[in-house]
Formats: C-alpha cells, structure tokens, sequence
C-alpha cells in the first residue's frame, strides 16, 4: 500500500510540469493549481508515510524556496537551503488517543540521524516549520509529552526522507546487455594522447583529484562521435605570442578600439597550450566606459574559425549585438566588423563569442566591460575595486583535451574543467591593506560550472548584479554564481593576514549515491602594511536603500501579480547513446539535485555529442521549440514570461537562461516572490523549478534568447523573439 502510493506519487509529479493535474492536497506549492509550469511535485513535494499501526492520514511536507537574493537558496558551504512547511489532514486524531501525549512534533535529521532536530509542534492544517538546510534528511513526526521535548522519546506516526535518499549508487550497476546495445557513433579509440600543432587525437578527460573514481562498464574504451580538434593545427606554437595579463581601457563618449582574436601561448599548470585572446591578453581589455557613452569597436577574426562578438547584457542597437544568424553573418578568419555600442545602463557587462562559444570562449575569448553610473553617489565608498573573471578549463596530462570538430562534446552537462581559474590564473593573488573594502565585480565565464564563491574570515555585503544595483544592500557570506551572470560585492577584510577566495559546493559521489563537500581555493587575499586609508569601515557597516532603484522598479509593481504571457519549458531529448550511458542516465534520474555543481563523471560527460543530445526550450501553448517559437512583442510590452525546469527529462540539469537586448526582473522562484530586486539579463532555473521573469521589452530588433551553458546553446536550446 505504501509503495503504491509512493509510487503513484513519483509519477504524477514527473508529469506536473507536462500539464498534469496536482495531486489533491492543499497548499500553494503541492496544491492544486491551474497554473501551467509548477516547481517539480518530485523534488519538492514530499509525502510523509503513516505507521501501520497509527490512524492512517495524510501528511505533505513542502520544501518552500528560503529567503536569498539569489536564484539558488543554498549555504556557503553548497548546501541546499529550504523553506519547510507541514500540511496535516484534518482528520489527525488529537495526541491524546495515542497514550500518554499531549503533542506532536516534527523532526529533521540527516542520514545518521545525529543531530535530531525538534522543529516545534505540529497540528493539524499547515504549520511553517522553519529552515532545512541538509542534502539529504529524514524527517519524523512523533507525538511527545511535551512539544518542547529536546529528544525524541514518544510514539512515530508519520516519517519521510528526502528525495536525495532515492539517489542510486552506480556501484550497483550491473550492465544487462539483453536489453539492446546501442554503441551509436561512437568509436573505440587505440590512441590515448594527442598532438599539438598537428592533427588533434581524444584523450580522455582526466578525472578531478579527490574525485571518486567511476568504473564505467560497457562505456570505458569509446570516444565521442566526432572528430577532435584543437586550436592551431600546423602552427609552431613557438610562432605565437605569448598572450599577458589584461590591461584597462579607459574610453570616452565617441572613442574607436581595435579588437582583434588572435591565437597566443600560454602556460597553465605546466602546460604549454595554444589559446586564443582578445589584443593578446588573458581576460580581454576590461573595458571602461561612463553610463550615456556610445564607443566603435573595429573588431578584427585573426583565429582559425569563423567568430562574432557579443556585448552581453548591454540593451545596445541590434545590429550590433554579435549573433551569428540573427544579427549579423559570421565574421570570417581574416574578417572584420564594426560594432557600434551605446550605454544605456550602469552595470558590469562582458564580451565573449557568439559562435562555438563551447571552444572559443573556453579558450579565452572573453572580456569584462564596465559601464560607471552617472550619478557618483550610487554606490558607497570603497578603496578599492577590482573584477574577477571565474572560469575552468579542462587539462589533460598532455594538455587540453580536444573539443568536438563540427559538433560540441559534453552535450549533457557541459564541459567541467579541472583547472578553476579568476582572471585566467590558477592562483589569483590580491595584496591589500588591513581594513580596506573593496569593490568585487564577479563575472562567471564558464562553459556549465555555477561557482559559490566565499571570501573566507571577510565580511561582505550584497549591492549588485547583472545590469546595477539591488533596492536595498544585504550581507551575504557566499555568492552563487551561474555561467554569464554578474555580482556586484563589498569586502571587507578587518585586519592583517591572508583570506582565501573559495568556492564550496556539495558535489555528487554517484558511486555510493551521496554528497561530499568540493571545496577549491580560487585565489587569495593578503591584508598587510599600514591600515586602510581612508578607514571606510563606518559607512561599510550601513547597508544602504537606494531610493532610485526603489522608485524605478515601483514603476512595473502593477505588472507583477498578472498571469504569464508566454511559458518556456525547459527540457532534453535524447538520441542514439551507448547502453553504458543510457543505464547510468536512468539510474540518475531517480534524483536529480537542483543545481549540477559539479563534473564528477568526467567520462558520461564528455561522450554524448550535439548529435545525441539536443536541449530544448518548448513554448506548451504551441507546442514549437527552439528556433520555431518566434514570439513577436510591440515596443514598450512590459511581459510575464514563466519559465519551467522539466523535472521529467532523462537527464535534467539547471539552466542560466539569457535574455538579449532587454533588461528583467526576477519576479519570483517556485513562486516565493522576490523580496529584494534587481535588473538581471540572466536567470539560473534550477531542476524542476519555475521562475516568473518580467521583462520590459525596451530595445527593438530581433533578439536571441537562451541558455548559457556552452554546449547547450550548441545543441540548439536557443530561440529569436521580435521587438517591433
Ligand atoms: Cu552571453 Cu547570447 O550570450
Ligand atoms: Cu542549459
């Protein structure tokens, strides 16, 4: 009986985001709803089971989105953050009938069930019962003597785990060929190596040091279904310039830069490696401009492929927004361009490739832009700034391992690299003054990896993201960071001594079906020498309201209670993979967590091509996807969009979503309103979660919309929408 229901209730929720009914309970997240898109039922939903023995009733609890100024609610240390609510049916009988009870009380616990936490009294109807912040857990309601009780010592009546706990242990795996083998296209492969300069060989992607190792039965030995290929084939590395460090350009209202991609040297980890640059540096020129300036950049394709640049998040002429297809014809080896770009808004924007952007952005073609606010006053006082560019790159023994010639690799997940890199180092070093605040501009350029960044024993403060500053400033002690997205942070490093820049997630061991903490060290800060001066530590403490950005936002709030105008699903579809994969895919689909924080099975990862894998953005009111939705808006719309993460798909996975030209709001996740907005040009749907946007179509032209992870944009997941 259990098991049936358990069942049943698997299986609704996988099709809630497909148009199903909910399942009849009360309550706004696991409730009935008419609304189309609704956060996965699966993930967060959870049905707590009855003892046998106890009067059989109904029980949900409701893994609510926490409070975050984020997209993603997670700890500093990477752990998933929910906002936990109990719906009891009516029909609970009082403790009393039980024996010698006079309450019930709801308890969380992870996995070694040490601690037991109380969570407070429960009644029948909904209680809010507070934070959970474990990955995986197990949660129980007792009737107790007492509600106050600080251990559990009365009778079980309902228990629960989290959905995490169904995460299979691959270890398990036992590969039954009877059911069909599929090698698709891909091939056993002798070599192991490959060549640099001459024609490219796949070696295989390294696992992580620390990593668990994956025995892949039935999928060891293949190689993916395209050819490799490496930048600079028949190039005598030793012909190229050593690419430096960027440097800052300053341009005025009516100034031209010359860009140009070019391949150059570089040595990472030991490695010698032919990369490309923008004018020859590791990140491009950070370019700054004041807000209301309009410069010319000539930009010059001196690499080996066909490129385009595009200026992302800035709301600019759509001629020049550097979309391949869209906006422009590729710009040829040996081409050029000629973009125009005017500042609209304040912000921290970046320039990167619009084509192949899964080897020419990962080989270094990227930049930081900053465009300064007019007024000088928008932000508080700090001494100092500077940007970090958070990146990874995926090295073999021998070097990179190749990419995909026609076709991206990786289609699944994305390309993970092994190597973290800020600025296009492995080890970003800053020397500071004890007590100095400084202004960091993240900046996200990764192919798939969504960074949480911690600045460890510093304070820091929340003041702004994409395109300029949050209504009001919040203290923070991490910055979840997805691919394509900016934050804007204040940090203040109190007295002398060094402070490491971290990133901390929960990655997945899917050998033993569980998380362990993958904690990196990006970089690190030094405070020494004299104090700060001037000691701003006065104005840090204040987190300031910024009344314009208040008063600019109010001016959408009757927007924001309308029904979606358009919804956007999220979702795969699979092809020809070997058994291998197909087996492992099923096996993980039991759980899926809602942010892929990590490559930890570098083989599954690397095989599947845009030939097998294609993601998908689905309009569910017409059924078209990806190229063939073509919305149309009239100039001025202020529009609803509601975007869905199919918990359903084989393999789902989280997804930054990129809106060109046009500036949005991120109303609300899983239907938890935003408390603390900001304009935004890139949203992270997590798996089975919606997101309301509202975007103000302000910028005419036919403009790209899609994911930012590399190698999904290159299986297609991408659609044009008109602004007339
Ligand atoms: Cu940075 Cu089309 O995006
Ligand atoms: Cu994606």
């Amino acid at each position: 009986m259990r098991l049936v229901k358990a069942a049943a209730l698997v299986s609704s929720a996988a099709l809630l985001l497909a148009g199903a009914p909910a399942p009849p309970t009360a309550g706004p997240l696991c409730g009935p709803s008419d609304v189309r898109l609704r956060p996965s039922a699966d993930l967060y939903c959870l049905e707590l089971i009855p003892r046998p023995d106890v009067p059989q009733t109904r029980a949900m609890l409701e893994l609510g989105r926490a409070e975050s100024p984020y997209d993603v609610a997670v700890t500093a240390a990477g752990n998933q953050r929910y906002d936990a609510t109990l719906d009891l049916a009516a029909d609970l009988p009082p403790p009393e009938t039980l024996g010698p009870y006079s309450a019930y009380v709801a308890w969380v616990a992870p996995p070694s069930l040490d601690p037991m936490i109380n969570l407070g009294e429960v009644k029948a109807g909904r209680t809010h019962l507070g934070e959970i912040a474990y990955d995986k857990f197990l949660v129980f309601v007792t009737a107790e003597r007492s509600a106050t009780v600080g251990a559990w010592g009365g009778k079980l009546v309902l228990r629960g785990m989290s959905p995490s706990v169904r995460m299979q242990q691959h270890s398990l795996l036992i590969l039954n060929r009877s059911g069909g083998d599929s090698m698709a296209g891909m091939r056993h492969d002798e070599h192991g190596g490959h060549v640099v300069g001459g024609e490219a060989r796949w070696s295989m992607p390294p696992v992580r040091p620390g990593a668990p190792m994956m025995p892949m039965p039935g999928v060891d030995g293949l190689t993916p279904s395209v050819r490799p290929y490496l930048p600079g084939a028949g190039i005598d590395p030793a012909s190229l310039p050593i690419a430096r460090p960027r440097e800052l350009v300053r341009l005025r209202n009516g100034d031209t830069l010359g860009l140009t991609a070019a391949l150059v040297r570089r040595t990472i980890n030991g490695r010698a490696l032919v990369m490309y640059a923008y004018n020859g540096q590791y990140p491009g020129p950070l370019i700054q401009v004041d807000q209301g300036a309009t410069i010319v950049v000539r930009f010059t394709n001196a690499i080996d492929q066909p490129t385009a640049v595009h200026w992302h998040g800035i709301r600019l002429e759509n001629r020049s927004d550097g979309a391949p297809g869209v906006t422009q014809d590729p710009v040829e080896p040996g081409g050029k361009f000629l973009y125009r770009i005017h500042f609209r808004d304040a912000g921290i924007y970046w320039y990167h490739p619009h084509l192949r952007e899964d080897v020419q952005q990962d080989l270094g073609l990227y930049g930081n832009l900053l465009v300064r606010p007019g007024r000088p006053d928008a932000f508080g006082p700090v001494n100092r700034e500077e940007f970090l560019m958070l990146d990874d790159l995926l090295l073999g023994d021998e070097g990179l391992v190749p990419f995909g010639s026609d076709r991206t690799t990786h289609a699944l997940m994305g390309r993970f690299g092994n190597v973290l890199l800020v600025n296009g180092e492995t080890s970003y070093r800053l020397a500071t003054r004890p007590g100095d605040v400084v202004r960091f501009y993240l900046t996200n350029v990764s192919n798939t990896r969504t960074f949480n960044l911690a600045f460890t024993g510093a304070t820091m403060k929340l003041v702004g993201a994409d395109v300029g500053r949050y209504e009001r400033e919040v203290w923070t002690d991490h910055v979840p960071i997805a691919p394509a997205q900016r934050y804007i942070v204040d940090v203040r490093f109190p007295g002398a001594g060094s402070y490491a820049i971290m990133n901390q997630v929960q990655a997945i061991d899917h050998n033993v079906g569980s998380f362990y903490p993958e904690f990196d060290t990006l970089g690190v800060v030094t405070a020494k020498g004299p104090a700060a001066s001037p000691n701003l530590a006065g104005a840090f403490e204040a987190l300031r309201v910024n009344r314009d950005v208040v008063t600019d936002i109010a001016r959408y709030r009757p927007w924001f209670t309308k029904p979606p105008d358009k919804q956007l699903l999220l979702t795969l579809q699979l092809g020809d993979l070997p058994f291998g994969v197909m087996q492992m895919l099923r096996r993980d689909a039991m759980y899926s967590h809602p942010v892929e924080w990590s490559g930890t099975m570098p083989m599954m990862d690397w095989l599947p091509t845009a030939r097998e894998a294609r993601w998908v953005l689905r309009d569910p009111e017409t059924g078209s996807e990806n190229m063939d939705i073509r919305w149309r808006f009239r100039l001025g719309d202020i529009v609803k969009i509601r975007i869905g993460n199919d918990r359903s798909s084989l393999h789902p996975m989280s997804h930054p979503i990129h809106l060109h030209g046009q500036r949005f709001l991120v109303l609300a996740h899983n239907d938890v309103p935003s408390s603390d907005l900001v304009w935004k040009d890139t949203v992270l749907i997590p798996v089975g979660g919606t997101a309301d946007l509202l975007v103000e179509m302000s910028n005419p032209g036919k403009w790209m919309m899609h994911c930012h992870i590399a190698e999904h944009l290159e299986t297609g997941m991408m659609a044009v929408f008109e602004v007339r």
